[in-house]
């Protein structure tokens, strides 16, 4: 088992990854880190239904452990959601002392952590994150909160976790679809800054697509790493975290539009990492060779890239990413390169 720590200004945190060895660390962890005696376990029905008993039996006896259960649908990450699980923990007369447990994917990490960011000013939570994307990206760097109408993680807060618990064996029932969609944020951390996972990407397609552990633990936490470096420099997203938003430009566009159904959020970034290729090949930042390594790893890993639907801009322009009347962009000189350039809205 690997872990790395998160230093925060919020507090650090241990990120513990392995596989079929982490959960029997956990009781142990939460021991040291003093959290208890009581848990909330935040998940969705097909995760407790898989796991929901294995993870258990890793708590202590002597602690006690709630569950609530919600959809873990993207279009249900919003603040009725919020709402339920706040009226749920009053029920369950959950106190300041009550420790949180995320325990699923992306949208589970980002709305538990951001109801403990907010129940009684704050509790303290853990992520148990079950997807690819969550390992690598989601349960990272302590960003979280919830969608509304008007575009995505519109409402949010930056609360880190006590403690991350990556199991990589959760993986083995996890969709392809959302498997890939998590593949999308490895590929993105290869462009902008891992040279190393770029050679493992290009070299061992069928060895990552069927998950074989050795190589998952192996890109996981490389990702991590990645990830670590951005976020511990710039935590709060004013300047070097924003390049880990490769992609996302028109991704969360592509996500709203799509009212948060039927796209994964990988799906969309991919889409966003296509785009971001083509304006810096247009704008002649990058040579084609570049712009071509890109788009043949995105193709490696089944992502084809897609018309834009025709509106898109208006979309882009609600993004919280704008900047007056410029979008953000993050674009690409070469591998390792990235750039922030400021594009005015009617340009695209
Ligand atoms: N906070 C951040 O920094 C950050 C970063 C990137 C993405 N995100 C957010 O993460 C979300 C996407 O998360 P995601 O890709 O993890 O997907 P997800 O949470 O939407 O889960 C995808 C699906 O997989 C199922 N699932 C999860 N784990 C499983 C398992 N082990 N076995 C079987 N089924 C499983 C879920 O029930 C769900 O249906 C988006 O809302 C995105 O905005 C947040
Ligand atoms: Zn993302």
């Amino acid at each position: 088992m690997k872990k790395i720590i998160i230093q925060s200004q919020l507090g650090s945190y241990p990120i513990h990854i392995g596989y079929k060895t982490v959960l029997k660390h956990v009781s142990s962890v939460l021991t040291s880190l003093r959290l208890g005696p009581h848990f909330v376990i935040i998940t969705s029905p097909t995760l407790s239904h898989l796991y929901g008993y294995k993870l258990r039996r890793h708590f202590s006896s002597s602690v006690k452990v709630d569950q609530i259960l919600i959809s873990d649908q993207e279009k249900d990450k919003n603040m009725d959601t919020v709402q339920k699980i706040i009226s749920r923990l009053i029920k369950l007369k959950a106190h300041r002392k009550t420790c949180l447990v995320a325990f699923g994917g992306g949208v589970i990490g980002d709305i538990t952590g951001f109801v403990a960011s907010i129940y009684m000013r704050g509790v303290p939570f853990i992520a148990f994150p079950t997807t690819l994307l969550s390992q690598v990206d989601s349960s990272i760097g302590g960003k979280c909160g919830v969608n509304t109408q008007e575009g995505k993680n519109l409402v949010g807060s930056f609360y880190p976790p006590r403690a991350v618990f990556s199991e990589c064996s959760f993986l083995k029932t996890l969709p392809q679809k959302h498997y890939r969609s998590g593949l999308a944020e490895v590929i993105k951390y290869a462009v902008i800054d891992n040279q190393k996972l770029w050679t493992i990407l290009h070299a061992h397609p069928s060895q990552i697509l069927k998950r074989i552990p050795s190589v998952l633990e192996k890109v996981i936490t490389s990702c991590v790493l990645t990830k670590k470096k951005f976020i511990e420099e710039d935590e709060k997203d004013f300047s070097k975290r924003q390049i880990l938003n490769f992609g996302h430009t028109i991704g969360h566009a592509l996500e709203a539009h799509a009212a948060y159904r039927g796209i994964t959020h990988g799906e969309a970034i991919a889409q966003g990492m296509y785009t971001a290729t083509d304006l810096s090949l247009q704008r002649k930042l990058c040579r084609p060779k570049t712009a071509g390594g890109i788009r043949s790893l995105l193709k490696k890993y089944g992502f084809q890239k897609q018309p834009l639907p025709p509106n898109i801009s208006s979309t882009i322009a609600r993004d919280k990413k704008r900047e007056n009347k410029a979008i953000s962009w993050i674009l690409i000189e070469e591998l390792g390169k990235p750039q922030r350039v400021s594009i005015p809205q009617e340009v695209f």
